[in-house]
């Protein structure tokens, strides 16, 4: 299996630190099933998971096929004693595939790719690529939904999503990072805008334990400080959703 570079290993692992920090903190006991939701090609979940000794099952969602394939095999490698369950559903249409009870549900950066998805559909596909041309397709599509008049549906159908999503399923514990991304960095701050209303329409309903998330990230080491300024961003509480109990 060819796997990523090396900053984007360290990169994972670093992460998978973060959500193994905020599992950990929230104190639950016997996790059993845990859903990841939109890995892309990363595997942070299953490293955070392994951190924590997790043996169970893990439900990983993803609309992506190519994608599922990949982090299936890439999951059963890093837990090894689990059992992996890919569905390749979006996250309104996989309800009837999960358990009514879930203990975990995590998600890495989703809600600009969600976004994409409800523009391109199979489309995004050619968004997700991490090459250059990948990059110009991205960018053109973003201007495209800014400028579109469907701005505010794209956003609503994201959002009922996330709700048929949780009005469905019982979480022991929700967790969301949605912080500004290297990957926009160059681009028009209209993009990071318009993701952040999204996220926090989505924190208005889910809500959010703010004491939880800040002990969990304060005193790590931001070891990638320099380029990602991660303590203002990854690291900032402010930009992720955790909650106990949805
Ligand atoms: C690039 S990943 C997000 C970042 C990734 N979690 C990480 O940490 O690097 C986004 C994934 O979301 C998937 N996706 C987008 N919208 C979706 C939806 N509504 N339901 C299910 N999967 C979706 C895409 O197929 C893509 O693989």
């Amino acid at each position: 299996m060819k796997r990523v570079a090396d900053m984007d290993l360290f990169f994972e692992k670093y992460m998978g630190n973060l959500f193994r920090r905020i599992i950990e903190e929230g104190n639950r006991k016997d996790i059993k099933v845990v859903v990841e939701f939109a890995p892309g090609f990363r595997a942070k979940g299953a490293y955070a998971l392994r951190e924590i000794g997790f043996v169970g099952t893990v439900y990983i969602i993803d609309i992506n096929k190519k994608v599922l394939e990949y982090v299936e095999e890439l999951y059963k490698l890093v837990l090894p004693d689990s059992e992996i369950i890919g569905l390749n559903y979006s996250l309104g249409d996989c309800i009837k595939y999960l358990p009514a009870e879930i203990d975990i549900f995590l998600t890495n950066h989703p809600l600009d790719d969600m976004i994409i998805f409800e523009y391109l559909g199979d489309k995004s596909d050619n968004a997700f690529n991490n090459d250059e041309k990948s990059k110009e397709f991205l960018y053109k599509a973003w201007d495209e939904i800014l400028a579109s008049s469907d701005l505010n549906k794209f956003k609503r159908n994201v959002i009922r999503e996330w709700k048929q999503f949780i009005d469905n399923i019982s979480i022991g514990m929700f967790i969301l990072s949605q912080y500004k991304s290297a990957y926009y960095s160059n681009s028009d701050n209209m993009i990071e805008d318009y993701v952040k209303l999204v996220f926090l329409e989505l924190r208005e309903i889910i809500g959010f334990d703010e004491n939880l998330i800040k002990s969990a990230l304060e005193d790590v080491d931001p070891l990638l400080d320099d380029e990602f300024k991660v303590s203002d961003n990854i690291q900032n509480s402010e930009n992720w959703i955790v909650i106990q109990n949805v």
